[in-house]
Order: C-alpha cells, then sequence, then structure tokens
C-alpha cells in the first residue's frame, strides 16, 4: 500500500521538556497543505534525519488544524530513534511525516472506559481521554510511571478529573493487574498502552473478554513464535512472478532480495506501514494490529511478518 510514499514537510514550532527524559514537538505544515486532521489514539510516521521512520502517537486534542504534538521518550538502548529526536530536532527543523493513522480509536457508543497506561504509553490515551471527557462518558486512567517526574500529561490530566486518575508511581510494577481487570463491569472497554510486560499482563488477564472490548497500541511487537513456519509461495499479482518465502524469511525480506520496493518501519507489525492487498489465499496473521474482523476479512496483511495458512498467497504487488 506504499502509504509511507505520501510523505509531507512540516516543521517543528515548538520543542519542551516536560519531564527528564521525554521531549515535546510541535509540529505545522510546511508544504501548503494543511494538516490533516485526527482521531484519538492517531499516530504518524516521522521520518528521523539521518535515522529510521518511528511511529509517535499524536497528542493532546484533535483538532482540525493542528498543530500536531508527538512527545518522544530517550530510549537508552534506541536504534537511532529517540536519541535522533532527542539530538539533532530543534524549532525550525523540517521534517517528513506520513499519515495519520489510527489503530487504537475509541470504541463507539456510551460503556464504561478503562485506560492502563505505562510510562510514554500516555501519549495517545490523552487524546482519548480528552474526547471522552469532554462527552461526558465514562472514563478511569491507571498511570504506572518510575515517578511523578517521569509521569508526562500526569498533572494536566489529573486537573481534567482527579478522582478517575489513578497513580502507580514506582521503580517496579506495582499495579495489581488481575485485580483491576476482575473489578471491571462486563460492558467496560478496556485501552493499553505501556512497555510489553505491562502489555502481555493486561491481555493475560483479559484473555477471557470480548475481544471488540479489549484494545492495546504496541509499541514493540509482541513475541512471534516462528517454530512452526512452513516455506509458501507468493504470487505478485501485477506481474505473475511468483517468489519462494523459506521458513526463515519474511515476505517483505524475499521482496527485497528480489528487488522489489516495498515501504516499510518497524518490521515488526505495529506499524501498518507494509499493510498490503491480499488477492488470494489465506494469511496467517501475526500482526499487533489488525482487528479480530479483519483479520477474518483476509483482505490485508502485514508482510514484515505475516504468513500464509496454506502453500500460496496473491498479493497485490
Ligand atoms: Fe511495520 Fe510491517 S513494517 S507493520
Amino acid at each position: 500500500m506504499n502509504r509511507l510514499l505520501d510523505l509531507r514537510r512540516v516543521r517543528v514550532v515548538t520543542v519542551g521538556h516536560p519531564t527528564v527524559d521525554v521531549m515535546t514537538f510541535d509540529l505545522q505544515e510546511a508544504d501548503g497543505r494543511s494538516l490533516e486532521p485526527f482521531t484519538p489514539g492517531a499516530h504518524i510516521d516521522v521520518q528521523i534525519p539521518g535515522g529510521p521512520v518511528r511511529q509517535y502517537s499524536l497528542c493532546g486534542k484533535a483538532v482540525a488544524s493542528g498543530p500536531y504534538t508527538i512527545a518522544v521518550k530517550r530510549e537508552n538502548e534506541s536504534r537511532g530513534g529517540s536519541i535522533g529526536m532527542h539530538e539533532r530536532i530543534e524549532v525550525g527543523t523540517l521534517l517528513s511525516i506520513g499519515g495519520p493513522r489510527n489503530h487504537f480509536p475509541l470504541a463507539p457508543g456510551s460503556h464504561p472506559n478503562l485506560f492502563i497506561a505505562g510510562g510514554i504509553g500516555i501519549t495517545p490515551i490523552t487524546a482519548m481521554i480528552t474526547e471522552l471527557h469532554e462527552q461526558n462518558q465514562d472514563w478511569a486512567l491507571h498511570y504506572c510511571a518510575r515517578s511523578e517526574k517521569h509521569a508526562i500529561f500526569y498533572l494536566e490530566l489529573a486537573q481534567l478529573a482527579p478522582e478517575r486518575v489513578h497513580t502507580h508511581f514506582s521503580e517496579k510494577p506495582i499495579l495489581d493487574v488481575d485485580a483491576l481487570i476482575r473489578a471491571q463491569s462486563s460492558d467496560t472497554h478496556i485501552y493499553c498502552c505501556g512497555p510489553k510486560p505491562l502489555m502481555e499482563a493486561v491481555a493475560q488477564a483479559t484473555s477471557a473478554w470480548p475481544k471488540e472490548q479489549v484494545h492495546f497500541e504496541w509499541f514493540s511487537a509482541p513475541e512471534i513464535d516462528n517454530s512452526s513456519n512452513t516455506p509458501f509461495e507468493v504470487e505478485l499479482k501485477r506481474s505473475g512472478v511468483v517468489l519462494t518465502v523459506p521458513s526463515d524469511r519474511t515476505i517483505l525480506q524475499v521482496l527485497r532480495d528480489n528487488g522489489y520496493h516495498v515501504d516499510s518501519a518497524c518490521e515488526e507489525g505495529v506499524c501498518g506501514t507494509c499493510e498490503t492487498a491480499v488477492i488470494a489465499g489465506e494469511p496467517e496473521h501475526r500482526d499487533a494490529l489488525l482487528s479480530e474482523e479483519e483479520r477474518a476479512a483476509n483482505k490485508t496483511m502485514m508482510i514484515c511478518v505475516s504468513r500464509a495458512k496454506g502453500s500460496r498467497l496473491v498479493l497485490d504487488l
């Protein structure tokens, strides 16, 4: 789908340093095209100058004309993303961005909403809570962070409705996820974004819940079991070329090996950049993005991680 080809230029108009390890950046249009409106939970792709493409959630209120605000935590294990943003971006810097796209939208309707955020995972959730609060919807937030001074947007959210914001500030995980989930009414929608151990704990605690009531925004991929991989064929519909994908390679890697370019970013099944239309065959979906309904429809797949259930897939490439 080559979504990154639809890049636009934006200018950094404000840089903030709200916590010890997080910087915020306000982005305004710089190519004459006004910024597209976004819905709470959406993210953009940012081409970091001299570095990789990274996905950052849009924070705050979803307004029609921008600016976009993103928050970036400095990661010591950074592969060039967060350090590039912290060290090379200043007011006036031009950036290329793609999107916005939303794989973490609010579920429509009136029902209780429980948000569980860990650290920088609060970024999409601020926009979601802001929207729900304006609509007088029922929401509660459980916010895990190392300390208050590491908790971006905590004061803003606490001012909104202090009785709805529950903090779990500690160097070690202290939130009893199982007890929290058990205490919810059966019509609650549960949203979680944060570090992998928190996400996995919430996924485990909600495993018996209806899938459509549990929503995750993964920053890094859940563990993928490749032990049962088998080879299969991929037919590229537009050229008729057929390629074999061995057990130890992904579709994306095989395409690259053979000189084909498909845009990609995370290569972990969490960003949606490599989403490709499926014409025939049944994918074995391994991404962390598609809903149960989208998986069942088999209309698209993330070719950086997903494979085939049968012997051949036909892709719109
Ligand atoms: Fe991110 Fe495939 S490159 S989902």
